[in-house]
């Protein structure tokens, strides 16, 4: 009995804490394959973009590059990706490091 009260507890805790963070900025690999993987490849490895597996840029900088633009760019990197918020900026970058 006290076992199945701790377990019902647990599975509370953990939905609620889940459900506590916005579902956009929970996986980048989700926002990368909706908003990025049709220019860079679903791996990364390049297509209309370039590739970005093994990119020399930094976490931060692909952040920059995707909330704010670069003028030096070509489309669609001249401006900030719509639909992109910060957070979910920050994990498309993590997901973009991790692409091997
Ligand atoms: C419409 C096609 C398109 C989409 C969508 C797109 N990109 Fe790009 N991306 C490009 C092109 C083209 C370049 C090259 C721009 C240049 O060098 O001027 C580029 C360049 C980049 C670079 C710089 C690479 C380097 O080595 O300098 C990064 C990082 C990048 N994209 C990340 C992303 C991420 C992350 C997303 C999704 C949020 C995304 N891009 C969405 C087409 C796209």
């Amino acid at each position: 009995m006290r076992i199945t009260h701790l377990f019902v507890l647990l599975l509370v805790v953990s939905l609620s804490a889940s459900l506590a963070l916005p579902a956009s900025a929970q996986d980048g690999g989700a926002t990368y394959k909706a908003k990025c993987a049709a220019c860079h490849g679903p791996n990364g490895e390049g297509k209309v973009g370039p590739a970005l597996k093994g990119t020399s840029l930094t976490a931060d900088q692909i952040v920059d590059l995707l909330t704010k633009g670069n003028d030096a760019k070509k489309a669609p990197h001249k401006k900030a990706i719509s639909g992109v918020a910060d957070a979910d900026a920050k994990a498309v970058a993590d997901f973009v490091k991790s692409l091997k």
